[in-house]
């Protein structure tokens, strides 16, 4: 039984305004039915034209090579260099004085980079990189607040040919350490300290632990954030300061075969070591580009700003590679959404007059949570678009977002996708799709994405089974890092030939897909199989609950009962009537199914660092039995001891 029942159900749907649609990149329903028809029944054709808008040293000679399935090969024989399509084909022309990053510290602090001078800052990175030996083919980890020599450093190691490898700042030394090995990186580029919630985290004493004994890692460029003492290894730190003065300000872009490595990104998945995701040159940045302007409908004057922190997928396609690629603005933020006031993300949006705005489900239920009054402060009457990505949006949160900050006037793009993705693979395009909340809608131009069941049929609408994707497309992995069977196995076996990365989704009768969560969280009730995402979808739906998470439980007359754990808003007193009036809440909004067995509340959900749910964890709670499995990328993990201890 692979297939997942649909008890949800949603009849809004929000049109773009007219205002909108008359500036927006696409906005002809034909025009966009005849570009997706072409990138489907002749995606060499299409990828071929979409491709050749990047500025290629030399042209590829063939679109495709899927002889060797599932290792694709993208536009072969050519060669780009994905630093110089961010930056030295914008210097030509009007945009060589633009803003390429404006970026603000978690302190306040602001500071400014035109494409020239980002431009000039990465060749100097570049050259001081190649100055102490990192060269072509080599890995380097980068492990760094967000702050903007973070950019700088990634688009340093593709100018010179070498594979980063971003390791997100708020992983312990431990996963830094595993992350180094595992990618044999030759240098790592760090920083003192980051500021994050008014703290210091001390990088630089993390990569020192991290090191102790490895000898593949000739170098450790230092940059200096927090100004704390740190200690120093003088055979191999250098400070990025002295490093860059030293450096020259030209530094010619490596011409880099189209499926040369041009990141590792580790994912951790639900158990097992973290998989070295591989994007290579070409296909990556023929994704990343093309989704970032279609998707975000970038425009000249557009102040783009995505809250993701590079270390994860969504800022290196949509903090780095997509908007620079597409000579875009972008805005850039060290510090948590909340500090030192939880307004921060709104008075960044009015100061630098943000006009496209991405963030994730979580941080927009926290902004639900904290109150109206927060953006109300601001003036956020400039932004045009929003966008979501990481989890389902409950369609609570979808309106909260559409009215409280896009002021009932910006479309909302929920897009899905995966670090294994590259880009953004099922959205809404803004100025085409009448939006239901909650919905992430149509397949982007050149995925060819299906619902089927364990046996590899498709099955019909409102049925919800497995999302699949029945073509290559650019920006797909190309493997895992030392690891070709790994890769065969987790994405290429469950149904042969066709691409699944773990998430169920149903698609309804108009064709929009709507993602119902990991097909490992499904929960069986009676043989019913149920999404989390719906049962806590509708939990959130009710005024008091701001975030919860449903997970399966051993039921010996069911099979699995659902536990839920919820968290309520700060003036919410929890009880036991209250516990009756979220069950029936549930029973009425899509079934008596569906109604938790039992149901806890919770300050705080455990969440990984990038912000999802660790149901995983939850279902060890809810069962009472030990932790199992990794718990190193837990944000918090007194959150989970708290849900062990003090249960009401
Ligand atoms: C998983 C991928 C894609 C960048 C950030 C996360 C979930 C992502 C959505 C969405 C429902 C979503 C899926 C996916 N996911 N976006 N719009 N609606 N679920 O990258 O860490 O590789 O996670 O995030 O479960 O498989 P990632």
């Amino acid at each position: 039984m692979s297939q997942i029942e649909s008890l949800l159900h949603e009849d809004r749907a929000f049109p773009p305004t007219a205002e909108f649609k008359s500036a927006a990149r696409i906005s002809d329903p034909a025009e966009y039915a005849e570009m997706y028809r072409e990138s489907i029944l002749d995606p060499e054709a299409f990828w071929g034209r979409m491709a050749r808008e990047l500025p290629w040293m030399v042209d590829f000679d063939k679109v495709l090579d899927w002889s060797d399935a599932p290792f694709a090969r993208w536009f072969e024989g050519g060669k780009l260099n994905a630093s110089a399509a961010c930056l030295d084909q914008h210097l030509e022309g009007p945009r060589a004085h633009k803003t390429a990053i404006r970026w603000e510290g978690e302190p306040g602090d602001v500071r400014e980079f035109t494409y020239t001078e980002l431009h000039a800052e990465v060749s100097r990175c570049a050259n001081a990189l190649k100055a102490r030996g990192t060269k072509k083919g080599d890995r380097v980890a980068i492990y760094m607040p967000m702050v903007p020599e973070l950019a700088v450093a990634v688009l340093a190691c593709a100018r010179i040919g070498a594979a980063h490898s971003v390791i997100f700042g708020g992983f312990s030394s431990k996963a830094l350490r595993d992350r180094i090995q595992d990618g044999d990186c030759s240098t790592v580029i760090c920083a003192d300290g980051g500021w994050r919630r008014g703290k210091i985290l001390p990088l630089k004493r993390e990569v020192d632990a991290a090191l102790e004994g490895i000898d593949s890692v000739h170098t450790v460029l230092v940059v200096r954030r927090t100004e704390q003492e740190v200690a120093w290894f003088k055979e191999r730190d250098t400070w990025y300061h002295e490093a860059l003065a030293a450096a020259d300000a030209e530094c010619a872009p490596e011409p880099m075969d189209s499926e040369d490595l041009l990141f590792l990104l580790y994912t951790s998945g639900s158990t097992g070591k973290p998989k070295g995701i591989m994007h290579t040159t070409g296909g990556y940045m023929v994704g990343a580009y093309l989704s970032a302007r279609f998707v975000f409908d970038l425009r000249e004057d557009d102040v783009y700003w995505c809250s993701a922190d590079i270390g994860w997928i969504t800022g290196h396609s949509y903090i780095v590679y997509g908007p620079l690629s597409n000579g875009a603005t972008v805005v850039m933020y060290e510090g948590a959404p909340t500090t030192p006031h939880p307004g921060r993300f709104w008075e960044i949006c009015e100061k630098h007059k943000v006009t496209v705005f991405y963030t994730a489900p979580t941080a927009i239920r926290t902004f639900m949570r904290l109150g109206e009054e927060h953006p109300e402060k601001f003036d956020l009457s400039r932004l045009r678009l929003l966008g979501s990505v990481g989890e389902a949006i409950n369609p609570e949160a979808w309106i909260w977002y559409r009215r409280v900050i896009g002021g009932d006037r910006c479309p909302i793009v929920d897009t899905w996708w995966q670090t294994e993705t590259g880009s953004i693979m099922i959205t809404p395009l803004p100025g085409v799709h009448d939006t239901p909340p909650g919905s992430a809608m149509r397949p982007f131009f050149g995925v060819d994405a299906v619902i089927l069941d364990e046996a590899g049929a498709e099955l019909p609408a409102n049925q919800g089974g497995l999302l699949c994707i029945k073509k290559p497309w650019p920006s797909m992995l190309r493997g895992i890092w030392g690891d070709e069977q790994r890769y065969r196995d987790t994405y290429w076996s469950e149904i042969p030939g066709v691409y699944f990365a773990g998430d169920g989704a149903r698609r309804d009768e108009q064709g929009n897909f709507w993602i119902m969560g990991r097909v490992d969280d499904v929960i069986n009730v009676s043989g019913h199989r149920l999404s989390t995402m719906e049962v806590e979808s509708a939990l959130v739906s009710h005024p008091k609950v701001c975030e919860a998470a449903v997970v399966a439980r051993p039921d010996e007359i069911t099979g699995q009962a659902i536990s839920a754990f919820v968290t309520v808003g700060a003036d919410v007193e929890v009880s036991d009537e209250l516990r009756v009036e979220l069950g029936e809440h549930v029973t009425q909004e899509i079934g008596k199914l569906a109604r938790p067995r039992e149901m806890r509340f919770t300050d705080a959900l455990p969440k990984t660092r990038s912000g999802k749910i660790m149901r995983r964890l939850l279902r060890d709670v809810a069962a009472g039995t030990e932790t199992s499995g990794d718990t190193s990328t837990i944000e918090d993990l007194s959150v989970l001891a708290k849900l062990r201890g003090d249960e009401i």
